[in-house]
């Protein structure tokens, strides 16, 4: 039977996968309670449509800092494909410039960069760093990636230390240990453990090192919205790691408003967690989103069939995206406003 939305691509992952990469895929901390509300939040928002407006043709394309893709519909940065599928990143990377969209490397990838480049070399991506307590280990890097030609730095602030992961606890899996066995052999030496004393002041010190723009994710509240755009980042992505880092912090999608109106359009902001439809997509970009970002979606079109299986997954997300649009009287990306979103919410 033919897969037609992201959720057949979930069901069909989970046969595919043993339990225990699928247990590292889904990952969720603690109770679970904020990988739960990703989702559920987005259901609770009702939407506004307007009609008799001419919607024969919908335009998605856009622009993020400045290159434009084919929908704002992008790859988040998630470790080790590898667990996923034998071709790991090179797979990802080949959908994502098939399809024209961005695509953030992980720090943790299984293939090396140079590999992750040579499979598709005119994809766009930008690279996702945890900043480490060796300077001179971040500075190599930074310079590697420009050298390669990523587009901006994400700079990962959720995760200082691990979340509470259940599920590896119970599959007794030693993520450490995983960190450098899943890295590609020439590149075993360095764990990029991220530091547990990176703060707001050390930015400039990351911004002395590049000219690439650079974008923090996992930003979830107003104060350190403000903060971030006054230490004159580029960009912020909203997100809360998927539900894998601290629970019981809100969905993405409600930390997106306050950040949003925070910014006050100084910076693009961006989000990720618990999009799964086109009308997701719709919702994120009416709250003021620039554009999403998708986690494990990618992983389970890996899973089914490696870099089809993704370019499906972006396909019939960016398809379900144009019908969304059309079906609430928006031609362009720039058409979709705070009006669709019916207040007060549910
Ligand atoms: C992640 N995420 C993540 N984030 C990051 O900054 N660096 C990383 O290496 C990883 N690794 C990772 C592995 C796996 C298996 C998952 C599922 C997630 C978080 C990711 O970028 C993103 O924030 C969430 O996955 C978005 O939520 P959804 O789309 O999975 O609901």
């Amino acid at each position: 039977m033919s897969l037609v939305c992201v959720a057949d691509f979930k069901a069909h992952a989970q046969e595919l996968l043993s339990k225990s990469s699928w247990d590292i895929i889904e990952g969720e901390a603690d109770e679970g309670i904020t990988y739960k509300e990703n989702i559920a939040a987005f259901k609770r928002i009702r939407l506004r449509p307007r009609y008799l407006r001419d919607v024969s043709e919908v335009d998605t394309r856009t622009t993020i800092q400045g290159q434009e893709i084919s929908a704002p519909i992008c790859i988040a940065p998630t470790a080790f494909h590898s667990i996923a599928w034998p071709d790991g990143e090179r797979s990802t990377a080949r959908a994502a410039q098939e399809a024209d969209v961005c695509y953030i490397t992980s720090i943790y990838a299984s293939c090396t960069l140079e590999d992750i480049v040579a499979a598709a070399p005119r994809g766009l991506r930008w690279f996702q760093l945890c900043v480490q307590s060796d300077w001179e280990l971040n500075r190599k890097l930074i310079q590697r990636v420009e050298a390669l030609g990523f587009k901006a730095l994400v700079i990962t602030v959720d995760a200082p230390i691990v979340g509470k992961r259940r599920r590896i606890l119970r599959n007794q899996l030693n993520l450490e240990a995983m960190l450098k066995d899943l890295r590609p052999p020439e590149e075993r030496n360095s764990t990029h453990l991220p530091s547990t004393t990176f703060c707001w002041n050390d930015l400039s010190l990351l911004q002395s090192m590049t000219q690439l723009p650079i974008i923090l994710k996992g930003i979830l509240t107003k104060e350190d919205a403000e903060l971030a755009v006054k230490h004159n980042v580029q960009g912020i992505l909203v997100s809360n790691h998927g539900g894998r880092q601290l629970d019981e912090v809100p969905a993405s999608i409600d930390a997106l408003t306050e950040v949003v109106a925070a910014v006050k359009g100084k910076v693009e902001v961006y989000m990720d967690g618990g999009v799964r439809t086109g009308n997701d997509v719709l919702k994120a970009l009416a709250l003021g989103a620039k554009c999403v970002f998708l986690g494990r979606p990618v992983l389970w079109g890996l899973a089914y069939k490696g870099e089809h299986g993704v370019k499906e997954v972006l396909d019939i997300l960016k398809t379900e995206l144009h019908t969304s649009m059309a079906l609430s009287g928006c031609r362009s990306v720039a058409e979709i406003s705070p009006d669709l979103i019916q207040f007060p919410r549910l």
